[in-house]
């Protein structure tokens, strides 16, 4: 059986600011912004935009594109780590607010960025073991990141949500099932206390955390490739090549650059038999460009997505290259601080250019505002219950108001 993404959707904030404006308010030499991190762009949520009302858009854009019948979706889960509730959980909402069957589990995952693959593992899974019985599953990655204004983490913020179909015979990208390393420590490289809207961060560890990460999940993935054949038992040059493409999570674009290149670096060493085999920079730039730099142009656009990065990550790529990688296969890196990660791959599905260009995503972020850094600076200042006065458009959701700790949002 194969199991996968058959279709997606995705929901933005309305509004953006160019990375190199930040800079220059922030008296930052904007090449820092631009070519050291390789951020263009980022995606500023007002609280009307939350993490709940990003879902429901994505997954109300999701129903339409698809015309999936309501009936046939069993399982419903929200991958984010900036819900709204220690309780009631983003699901809940989405699927009252789209009037979703009652006859489903409904629940959010949360491990930091790492939440929207668990939610895409077990929902493959649930399809693969028999018990979905013919019932799809929607996983949707939602969230909203924040560090907050002139900390060294503000230029990495970011919100987005995607919304996954989950079902048998995929026309996106079927997943190799059981193929898969995962690597998990109990680090503090970025946590966000109870209360807080801003995430706390150790910046540096936590890029080092990744990389470790990465690291043990790839090698786990690889011996797994081999043993089931997917890859050649005896690599001639490096397994990683043959995969045509790689997507890394995208805390900031450059932190690809930095991924590819730790790959690189491990296989020559396993090849060499010691740590600190040479790398040709050239020839690192060159398969960065061949197998990476096309996954990144959505992120750029929106900043770090958090749980849904990854996945801007494979829409980006497939929105201009699924035509060529029809039927190859694609590795995908999931990381969440804390932490957890996952080496996965999958192959493209031949009909995956039409159902990614059904997203419209592209158009979608054409029709966003771009505002100054002083507006920025005032949505940045709302409270999370005071969400502009503006009117969702059609098909969207909106946080309106909170009454008497209930959150009341309003569709377009
Ligand atoms: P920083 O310390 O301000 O920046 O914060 P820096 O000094 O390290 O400079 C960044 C890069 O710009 C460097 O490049 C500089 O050389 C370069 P590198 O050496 O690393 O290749 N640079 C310049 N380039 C050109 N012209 C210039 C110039 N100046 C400097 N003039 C940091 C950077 C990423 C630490 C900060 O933004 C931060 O703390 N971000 C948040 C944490 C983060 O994104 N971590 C990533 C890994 S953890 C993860 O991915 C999980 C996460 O998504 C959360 C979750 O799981 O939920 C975050």
């Amino acid at each position: 059986m194969t199991v996968g993404i058959d279709s997606l959707a995705i929901a933005v904030p309305q509004r953006y600011i160019e990375l190199s404006e930040l800079a220059r308010a922030r008296g930052v030499d904007p090449a820092k912004f631009i070519t050291g991190l390789g951020t263009r762009r980022m995606a500023v949520p007002d609280p009307g935009e939350d993490t709940v009302a990003l879902a429901a858009t994505a997954v109300h854009r999701l129903l339409d594109q698809t015309g999936v019948d309501r009936s046939r979706i069993g399982l419903l889960i929200v991958g984010t780590e900036t819900g709204v509730d220690h309780s009631k959980p983003v699901a809940s909402h989405v699927q009252g607010l789209l009037g979703l069957p009652r006859s489903m589990r409904v629940f959010d995952t949360t491990h930091a960025c790492y939440g929207g693959t668990a939610g895409l593992m077990t929902a493959c899974e649930w399809i693969a073991s028999g018990v979905a019985k013919g019932r799809v599953a929607v996983v949707v990655c939602s969230d909203i990141a924040r560090y907050g204004v002139g900390t060294a983490g503000e230029p990495t913020q970011g919100a987005g949500a995607i919304a996954m179909l989950v079902t048998e015979a995929p026309r996106i990208l079927a997943i190799d099932l059981g193929v898969s390393g995962s690597s998990s420590a109990d680090v503090y490289d970025f946590w966000r206390p109870h209360g807080r809207r801003e995430a706390v961060v150790d910046g540096h560890y936590s890029i080092e955390c990744y990389l470790d990460a990465l690291g043990e999940s790839y090698r786990s993935w690889r011996a797994q490739a081999r043993e089931r054949g997917l890859i050649s038992p005896v690599a001639t040059g490096l397994s990683s090549e043959s995969l045509a493409r790689v997507i890394y999570h995208v805390p900031f674009p450059k932190m690809a650059n930095k991924a590819h290149a730790h790959v690189m670096r491990l296989e020559l060493d396993d090849a060499a038999g010691h740590a600190d085999a040479a790398l040709d920079p050239v020839v690192v730039a060159g398969r960065f460009e061949q197998q990476v730099a096309g996954s990144l142009r959505v992120c750029a656009e929106i900043g770090n997505a958090y749980t849904g990065s990854l996945y801007f990550g494979l829409l980006g790529l497939l929105e201009s290259e699924a035509g060529a990688l029809a039927n190859q296969r694609i590795g995908m890196f999931s990381y969440g601080s804390g932490c957890v990660s996952e080496f996965f791959s999958g192959v493209v599905q031949r009909y995956a250019a039409r159902m990614v260009g059904d997203a419209g995503a592209s158009a979608i972020l054409a029709q966003r505002t771009a505002i100054t850094i002083e507006e920025y600076e005032q949505v940045l200042a709302l409270a999370a219950d005071a969400p502009l006065p503006i009117a969702p458009s059609p098909g969207g959701y909106r946080l309106e108001a909170i009454r008497d700790h209930r959150r009341i949002y309003v569709a377009g």
